[in-house]
C-alpha cells in the first residue's frame, strides 16, 4: 500500500495495477478466496451494489459474475477505462468517473456499499462514511475491506470500526490473514468490517 494520491497518479499505476494477485485475481486461489469472502458478507442475489474506488474493475465484475447489480465508481478515468474494457458487455455492470468521498449515486437504494482499500486514503473518511450510509437502502449494509499495513499506512480495524458506527451502524469485523487472500503471506492487519443499521 502506499500513501494518498490524486487521480493523475492512480492513472499512471492503473497500468500494473492487476499485477497485485489481490487486484487483478489472477490466481484461482486468490480468486475463490475472494469470490467465497464476497458471497459470505453479501446479501442474497440479486443485490444491487456501490463499489466506491472500484479501481479497474476485478471486484465488481466478480459481484457481476454471482448476479448482482454493480455501479462502480472511480475518480481515475484510466481505472473506469480499464473497468470498462474488462467487463466488455457483461450484464449488471457499470462504471463512472467520479469522487467516491460524494458519489453521484441514487440515495437509499444499494443492498451493499461496498469499498475495498480507500477508505484509508480518503481526505475525510468520516464524512465518506456518513455520505455512503445515505446510499443504503433501508436494510442495506456497507462493506468496508481495509487494513493497517506494514508500510504504516491505513486504518486499524478499530479506527474502520469507530467510522463505522459513529454513522450509525453496528459494526462487525472479520479478520483477513489468510494468505489466499493476498497470494503471500501476511502479518500485517487486514479485515473486512460490516455495518448494519
Ligand atoms: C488501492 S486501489 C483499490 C481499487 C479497488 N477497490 C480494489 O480493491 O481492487 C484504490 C482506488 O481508489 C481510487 N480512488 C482513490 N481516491 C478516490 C476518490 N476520492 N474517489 C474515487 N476513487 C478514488 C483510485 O483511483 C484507485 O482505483
Amino acid at each position: 500500500m502506499t500513501s494518498s494520491r490524486d487521480s493523475e497518479q492512480w492513472d499512471v499505476e492503473a497500468e500494473a495495477f492487476d499485477e497485485e494477485p489481490d487486484h487483478g485475481l489472477h490466481d484461482p486461489v486468490v480468486r475463490e478466496a475472494w469470490r467465497s469472502l464476497l458471497r459470505a458478507l453479501l446479501p442474497p442475489i440479486p443485490s444491487r451494489i456501490a463499489d466506491l474506488g472500484c479501481g479497474t474493475g476485478t471486484l465488481a465484475l466478480l459481484l457481476a459474475e454471482d448476479a448482482h447489480q454493480v455501479d462502480g465508481v472511480d475518480f481515475s478515468p484510466e481505472m473506469v477505462r480499464r473497468a470498462v474494457a474488462k467487463a466488455g458487455t457483461f450484464p449488471g455492470i457499470t462504471f463512472r468517473v467520479g469522487d467516491a468521498s460524494d458519489p453521484d449515486l441514487p440515495a437509499a437504494a444499494y443492498d451493499v456499499v461496498l469499498c475495498r482499500h480507500v477508505l484509508w486514503a480518503l481526505p475525510d473518511p468520516a464524512a465518506a462514511v456518513a455520505r455512503w450510509t445515505e446510499l443504503l437502502a433501508p436494510d442495506g449494509r456497507m462493506v468496508l475491506v481495509e487494513g493497517q499495513w506494514s508500510t504504516g499506512t491505513g486504518l486499524s480495524a478499530e479506527q474502520a470500526v469507530a467510522l463505522v458506527e459513529d454513522a450509525g451502524l453496528r459494526a462487525s469485523v472479520r479478520p483477513l490473514p489468510d494468505p489466499a487472500y493476498w497470494g503471500r503471506k501476511v502479518d500485517d492487519e487486514r479485515y473486512a468490517v460490516v455495518g448494519r443499521r
